[in-house]
């Protein structure tokens, strides 16, 4: 067979080949590497990979032949965990913020993710498709080639349905493929304030089977916190999510430590995400069900926070993702690589940790570990070229996007 693309002259090729579907512990450092690489690609998907010049059999008269210059090539990045898709920002709240008033004071005052709801509320659908698109080119031009994204911020279903909808035709028409989660467990609406089950029934016997009818989720979260939903009725969703056929992710441990890590555990949750807060018990229940620990370096920095400890996470076996939360009120920044860069400088993490957690381990956060995630034949031929020499550059030289070309499904798309 006859490739559509060579990319040769890879000066490190980063393949994350050799295990199935995640790595843990002393496996997260084993990213194998091919020096003085080629990729051929056919139909977006990964054709061969080799050393040298030794491709002459893949070449047809239409296959065309790309350099990367001795450069760095990695899998494309994977944003596992983000809230793209919204109206307004929140600058206004900054000043309260560096002042030391605490988010979910913020929240429970009106503010913070209920402002957001207003904004996106009154925004049009070409306006949150335009603003989102704006955040989708940035995520891909540092090397993102796949991002989840939430709703969350319509609190009713049709708002709900109108971030949903966007997001859809968002994922027809950029080279980004999306993974979408409904959300609306993100905030008690003020209007339920005093009568969350009201609320509940809604989102479970109305919103949940709507959305999924429509199919425009394929994954359902809760943000399960002091103050927001409680850990019985962060269950109670879940669960009857799960009964309706969603995967399931939970935002757990973030502030308080209130059992979300337990919880994940227990019903099997494909992520869950934050756990600053999180109990070893926690920690070592989701290690044994595979439950990713998908950690969110930049909220934390952002939220002038504690970091989620994951040094111990990944000595006790846990399947660590990292990814960028971004969203208007604790992460407004698409940057990817600055996640990566805290990864190392907070987190402790190797580069080569870092490295897995953006890629195979992120993959697995939204169960797509079986087509992306890294370079091996018959993957999707999702992979960025570094203007680097090595991964540690990548991690050292912080604050600076280190792309030179984006290849998404095998095209030349940055
Ligand atoms: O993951 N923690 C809850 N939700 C988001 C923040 C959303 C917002 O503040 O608008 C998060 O950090
Ligand atoms: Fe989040």
């Amino acid at each position: 067979m006859k490739a559509d693309l060579i990319l040769k002259n890879i000066g490190k090729l980063v393949t994350m080949q050799g295990s199935s579907s995640f790595r843990i512990k002393e496996e997260m450092n084993k990213i194998n590497i091919i020096e003085n690489a080629y990729i051929a690609v056919k139909n977006g998907k990964i054709l061969a990979i080799g050393v040298g010049e030794h491709f002459g059999n893949l070449c047809g008269e239409d296959t065309k032949i790309h350099d990367a210059e001795g450069l760095l090539v990695t899998p494309g990045l994977i944003d596992s965990h983000t809230h793209l898709i919204h109206g307004g920002s929140r600058e206004n709240e900054f000043s309260m913020k560096l002042n030391g008033v605490p988010y979910i004071e913020i929240l429970n005052n009106g503010g913070g993710i209920l402002s957001t709801v207003k904004s996106t509320k009154e925004a049009s659908e070409e306006e949150l498709y335009k603003k989102a698109k704006k955040s989708l080119d940035r995520m891909l031009e540092f090397g993102v080639t796949t991002v989840e994204e939430k709703s969350g911020y319509g609190l009713e279903l049709n708002t709900e349905v109108k971030q949903l909808e966007v997001a859809r035709v968002l994922d027809q028409n950029h080279p980004v493929d999306l993974v979408h989660t409904f959300l609306g467990a993100h905030a008690v609406p003020v209007e339920y304030k005093d009568n969350h089950k009201a609320y509940i029934d809604i989102l479970v016997d109305v919103m949940m089977p709507k959305i999924k009818d429509m199919g425009l989720a394929e994954f359902c979260d809760v943000f399960c916190e002091e103050g927001v939903f409680t850990i019985e009725e962060s269950e109670y969703i879940l669960q009857k999510a799960k009964e309706m056929g969603y995967k399931l992710k939970i935002h757990a441990d973030e502030i308080e430590s209130l059992g979300g890590a337990e919880l994940a555990a227990k019903l099997g949750c494909v992520s869950a995400d934050h756990l600053m807060a999180a109990s070893d018990e926690g920690i070592k229940m989701m290690a044994q069900n595979n439950v990713v620990a998908n950690i969110l370096p930049a909220t934390s920095f952002n939220l002038n926070k504690d970091y989620a400890d994951c040094r111990k996470m990944i000595d006790m076996g846990a399947i660590v993702s990292l990814s960028s939360d971004y969203n208007p009120g604790s992460c407004p920044s698409e940057n990817l690589q600055l996640v990566m860069q805290l990864g190392c400088l907070h987190l402790k993490m190797t580069p080569n940790e870092v490295l897995t957690a953006v890629t195979i381990n992120a993959a697995y956060a939204i169960d797509r570990a079986d087509i992306i995630g890294s370079i091996e034949v018959g993957k999707k031929a999702d992979f960025v070229v570094f203007d680097a020499p090595n991964i540690e550059y990548l991690m050292y030289h912080f604050g600076i996007n280190h792309t030179k070309k984006v290849y998404k499904s095998g095209k030349l798309v940055v």
